[in-house]
């Protein structure tokens, strides 16, 4: 079922989600079924259960490539619950975010170029990636939704955040997260 997405301002947007205790059960697979329906209706590049009011630590995410915008490389469809994230380096990159619970806007953003993530799919079982550049972006980006952080509360540069259109004009941009 499409969900609606909160909005930046809603305070459920900053909540610390609990773990996910019991894996297999319908509740899980409604709550799966859910983000996965809401965000192929925006469009999007990934979406967070709090993103649609549910306080648990669920991710999905997952980009196909698309030529229109180089620099959003492909990121396998996931589940990751309980995620546990670890950067391999210090070092962090800039580059712009848009936010599904901040739509029609952009941000640039540092994260961490490189890391390892693990966590839990959707049947309980344990895995783990090593990443960098674009899917690790995507998981930061997602995973700080489940500690009640909002991309632009990363922003330093607030010369580098308004509307789309303003920023990009007549560009096609990569999906919102
Ligand atoms: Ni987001």
């Amino acid at each position: 079922m499409i969900r609606e997405v909160l909005r930046m301002g809603d305070p459920r947007l900053l909540q610390v989600a609990r773990p996910v205790e019991r894996f297999g059960t319908p509740e899980l697979a409604g709550l799966l079924a859910d983000l996965r329906d809401t965000m192929a209706h925006l469009n999007g590049a990934g979406l967070a259960a709090p993103q649609i009011g549910v306080s648990l630590r669920v991710v999905i995410f997952g980009v196909k490539a698309n030529p229109r915008y180089p620099r959003a490389e492909a990121v396998p469809d996931t589940v990751l619950i309980n995620p546990e994230l670890e950067p391999l380096a210090a070092d962090k990159e800039e580059d712009w975010e848009g936010c599904l619970s901040v739509p029609g806007m952009r941000g640039m953003v540092p994260r961490f170029r490189t890391l390892r993530y693990s966590g839990r799919d959707e049947r309980g079982e344990r895995f783990e990636r090593t990443v960098e550049g674009f899917h690790a972006r995507v998981v930061q980006h997602e995973c700080d939704h489940l500690d009640g952080i909002l991309y632009p509360m990363r922003v330093r540069d607030f010369r580098q955040f308004g509307f789309n259109e303003a920023l990009f004009p007549g560009e096609a941009l990569p999906p919102e997260e």
